[in-house]
């Protein structure tokens, strides 16, 4: 073959691989393009899915607080009780290394949702209860956990509504369960409740120091209480339980 052939046939080659190169490199660019643009949307799809989670859970949340408050209007001398027993079970927990999920807290809000069906003769009584009225009292657990039995969203807060009397000597109510057989968020949640009765005033009595209160929980421990619970509760420093109590969080 003459060298000028040979020449031209290379040029044409070379030509042919650039231009292929050319075409390689512009499906590339309109693939990355692509992938750049299903990124975006899926961003924007996650994006958007998040807001409605959120948006799902502040109404849930809502909800419950709704349910709550119906229940403690009746009673003006626990105020605020349901959200400020949820904080103290928070933070215990926190400090026992309980996990408590969203649902669980909502039990923690509802706990006394029951005292919906005990009637104000016996919830305002201001003597001792007798005994039949006690054992009405005693029902609340019950009807607490029933009232939430069709709500699927509050499955997780029917333990803590309905063992939250339970004792850890097994002398509580309803069911008389003792020891590590109530459930973790039930005996936290215990522990938070008795120290927001104690530290609150109530009719026949002025609420205790929270000192004293500490005093009374700590000489509980092992009989009404999980002694771990307790020893968590000491754990949290004063200045947090009494901005919880004063509401400054
Ligand atoms: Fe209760």
């Amino acid at each position: 073959m003459p060298p000028q052939t040979r020449a031209s046939g290379a040029k044409d080659t070379v030509a042919s691989l650039r231009a292929r190169l050319n075409r390689l490199e512009r499906e590339a660019a309109t693939r990355e393009r692509q992938l750049e643009r299903y990124a975006a949307d899926l961003r924007e799809v996650f994006k958007q899915e998040r807001t409605r989670a959120q948006e799902l859970r502040r109404s849930y949340k809502a909800t419950v607080l709704a349910l709550a408050n119906a229940v403690e209007a009746r009673d003006a001398y626990t105020g605020r009780h349901a959200q400020r027993v949820a904080a103290y079970g928070l933070r215990i927990a926190q400090a026992a290394g309980v996990d408590v999920d969203p649902q669980t807290e909502f039990g923690f809000v509802l706990h006394d949702v029951g005292k919906v069906a005990v009637a104000d003769a016996i919830l305002f009584k201001p003597g001792p209860l007798t005994h039949e009225e006690r054992e009405l009292m005693q029902r609340h657990p019950v009807i607490g956990s029933d009232i939430l039995d069709h709500v699927d969203f509050l499955d997780e807060a029917k333990d803590v509504v309905r063992h939250h009397h339970e004792r850890w000597d097994g002398a509580g109510y309803p069911d008389r369960l003792a020891g590590e057989d109530i459930p973790v968020a039930a005996r936290v949640f215990a522990v938070a409740d008795t120290l927001d009765a104690l530290t609150t005033d109530r009719p026949y009595r002025p609420a205790s120091e929270l000192a004293r209160a500490r005093e009374v929980i700590h000489s509980l421990a092992g009989t009404q209480f999980d002694p771990s619970v307790v020893a968590a509760f000491d754990d949290v420093p004063d200045a947090e339980l009494e901005a919880i109590r004063t509401g400054v969080q």
